[in-house]
């Protein structure tokens, strides 16, 4: 079955990113000149996923309207006759694109965030894109688009993970491979996953970095999934039973990702999409050497 919507869970209120998120949602802050969420469905596009599906709150509006048609500001762009600043305006939000929103009324955790899209996905297979993760883009290659085609193939859900220091296994969901590697591109059936363990307990330090293909039976499992790690209901802890039903595949992403949720991951994305920005790249670079 084809994987044609993605769930965005935006309704954490960001508390690590106070203050730039007291009063606009952290998905908004802008990362070079796009707010960070766009980069994101952006991503769902070009893999092929045009109908989003938004998981918020009643705080976050502002991303609700940043993916609507501004009409008065087409308008006046038009009047004036500023036709390459309309066509940024309007690739904000493409005629393909399909954005719906739910709300997730209590904050009782991710699991909880994507149960409460089930009747806006129905009993479709879906992705789910943490908005706070950018993955960059290695040479065109999507590596959604590839996790969606080998959900196809497989009918097993796709799990993104990327290795990172044992010091930090603790902060993510952690998948266990019963010691193989996976190469950047490759999927392999889990064996196990658990939420945030700490160090000494971690199966390996192949971390869950915020992108995931899943069944629609993960509702069900959601559904009778009780709150573990942090006292919140895991959307880790459902995967660990799907295992146990049709299996889970860990998938390595291509390039990387960065944890635009933590403010020092945010100064790097910032560092790296200027970089390759295709109209401020080589000023920027000009102006780093200044500074380095
Ligand atoms: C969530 C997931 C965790 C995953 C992480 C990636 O945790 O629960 O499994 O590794 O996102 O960013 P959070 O960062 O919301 O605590």
């Amino acid at each position: 079955m084809k994987v044609t919507k993605a769930v965005l869970p935006v309704a954490g209120l960001g508390t690590r990113f106070l203050p730039a998120s007291k009063a606009i949602p952290k998905e908004m802050v802008t990362v070079v000149d796009k707010p960070v969420i766009q980069y994101v469905v952006e991503e769902a596009l070009a893999a092929g996923i045009h109908e989003i599906v938004l998981v918020t709150h009643s705080s976050k509006k502002a991303i609700e309207d940043h993916f609507d048609t501004n009409y008065e500001l087409e308008a006046e762009l038009e009047r004036r006759g500023k036709d390459a600043l309309l066509q940024v305006l309007r690739d904000t939000a493409p005629a393909n694109l399909k954005v719906t929103a739910v709300r997730q009324g209590t904050a009782l955790g991710l699991g909880h965030a994507i149960y409460c899209a089930r009747p806006i996905v129905g009993n479709e297979p879906f992705a789910v894109m943490l908005p706070d993760v950018l993955v960059e883009e290695s040479e065109g290659q999507s590596d959604l688009g590839l996790m969606t085609k080998r959900f196809e193939e497989t009918g097993r859900a796709q799990i993104m993970v990327e290795s990172v220091p044992y010091e930090l296994v603790h902060q993510y969901g952690v998948v266990d491979l019963d010691g193989a590697q996976l190469q950047p591109g490759e999927s392999r059936l889990m064996t196990q996953v658990v939420e945030k363990p700490p160090r000494n307990e971690a199966p390996s330090n192949q971390a869950i970095v915020g992108r995931y293909v899943l069944p629609a039976r993960i509702f069900d499992l959601l559904a009778d999934t009780r709150p573990g790690a942090g006292g919140e209901i895991q959307l880790t802890d459902a995967i660990a039973q799907l295992i146990g039903h049709e299996g889970a595949d860990a998938y390595r992403l291509l390039a990387r990702s960065y944890d635009c949720g933590s403010k020092i991951g945010y100064l790097e994305a910032t560092l790296a999409y200027a970089l390759r920005h295709p109209q401020l790249a080589s000023e920027f670079r000009a102006l780093l050497a200044r500074y380095t």
